[in-house]
């Protein structure tokens, strides 16, 4: 049976790494009928088989887990010098990290999503072999992959994907574009479904679904079920940040930047986007590296200013209320 078939709510919960994500989020979401997502994003191997089975502790029903795909080549540290360097002028005595690359430990987190199977592993940032995929139904796990357009959906289906993740430019955090660059298409959900839906696999629609009415729009256009990130951020089981929580519950602009990490996202516009967005280099994971420390210094501070405040377009409909009546008041009867 295929997983979704056997969740009753149309509701998946958007991964969400660096902090919002946690096994009490994703198990409540999956207690309440919806399909709850792990982040693996940035943890270790150690710290992602404890995410795994503290969620396992907390629900017996199916979830997932997301893995970031491998970057590409290195960036030449000629295209960041520069920038890095104005940041670490401007950091106002905050620590900055040195620029480096990795893997994000992609080959032992399959090895451990493997060995513990979960009930779908989603990919961003790139699409994974047919051999990964192989793998992955072997253990019994459906491969779901985030796409931004339709050549991203064909190659998702030539390399086998069970499930396709349709991400519109509305979204909140980071863009799964495969590789990013400065003339990538910026889809609207809407479109983006519409284009994906003959390709065959299931699609699964994300970006700024905040209310029962959008995802009635986006069932109706074709999709599966709405995997929403933002409005979750308020949840209390959520580690959404002090500084974060704030930003997200207020009127605010936001904007598609580099300026964190060297990789497109949208987030809640503040002075660091201003001041280090417009000539941000594509650069990542190395700029994440870099302002990591920054990040989270501010963010101890309470600082919201020089914080990554991921948020998709909808955020101000974000409630300050339990997952289960985030998923009952989206995926619920009408
Ligand atoms: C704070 C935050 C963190 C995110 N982290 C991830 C992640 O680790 N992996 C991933 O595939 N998508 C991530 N996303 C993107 C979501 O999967 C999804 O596309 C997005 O939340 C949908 O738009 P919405 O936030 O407006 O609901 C993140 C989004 C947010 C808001």
């Amino acid at each position: 049976v295929a997983v979704l078939d056997a969740v009753p709510t149309p509701i998946v919960l958007a991964p969400m790494a660096g902090g919002p994500s946690t096994p009490v989020l994703t198990a409540a979401v999956c207690e309440a009928g919806g399909l709850g997502f792990a982040a693996l994003g940035y943890l270790s191997p150690e710290r992602a088989a404890e995410e795994l089975r503290a969620t396992r502790a907390l629900t017996a029903r199916p979830f997932g887990a997301n893995v970031f795909m491998p970057p590409g080549e290195p960036a030449d540290p000629a295209s960041y010098a520069a920038w890095v360097e104005r940041v670490r002028a401007g950091a106002g005595g905050r620590p900055v990290g040195a620029p480096r690359t990795g893997d994000d430990a992609y080959e032992e987190k399959l090895a451990l999503l493997c060995a513990e199977p979960v009930a779908a592993v989603s990919f961003t940032f790139g699409c994974p072999s047919r051999e990964v995929v192989a793998r992955l139904r072997a253990a019994g796990t459906e491969t779901w992959v985030t796409v931004t357009s339709p050549q991203e959906g064909s190659e998702a289906v030539a390399a086998g994907a069970d499930v396709l993740v349709a991400q519109g430019a509305e979204a909140g955090g980071h863009r799964g574009t495969f590789v990013d660059r400065v003339d990538a298409p910026l889809y609207g959900v809407l479109a983006l479904l519409q284009l994906l839906e003959p390709l065959g696999p299931p699609v699964v629609a994300a970006g700024a679904i905040a209310t029962p009415a959008a995802v009635d729009a986006v069932l109706a256009a074709g999709a599966e079920a709405a995997q929403v990130g933002t409005a979750f951020l308020l949840c209390p089981e959520a580690g959404t940040a002090e500084p974060h929580r704030r930003a997200v519950a207020s009127a605010g602009e936001t904007a598609l930047t580099r300026a964190y990490t060297g990789r497109l996202a949208r987030g809640i516009r503040n002075r660091f986007t201003a001041e280090h967005g417009a000539d941000a280099p594509l650069a990542y994971p190395e700029l994440h590296f870099v302002t990591a420390p920054l990040r989270a210094a501010a963010r101890a501070e309470g600082d919201a200013e020089a914080v990554n405040l991921w948020a998709g377009e909808a955020h101000e409909l974000a409630r300050e209320e339990p997952a289960a009546d985030v998923v009952a008041r989206l995926g619920g009867p009408r």
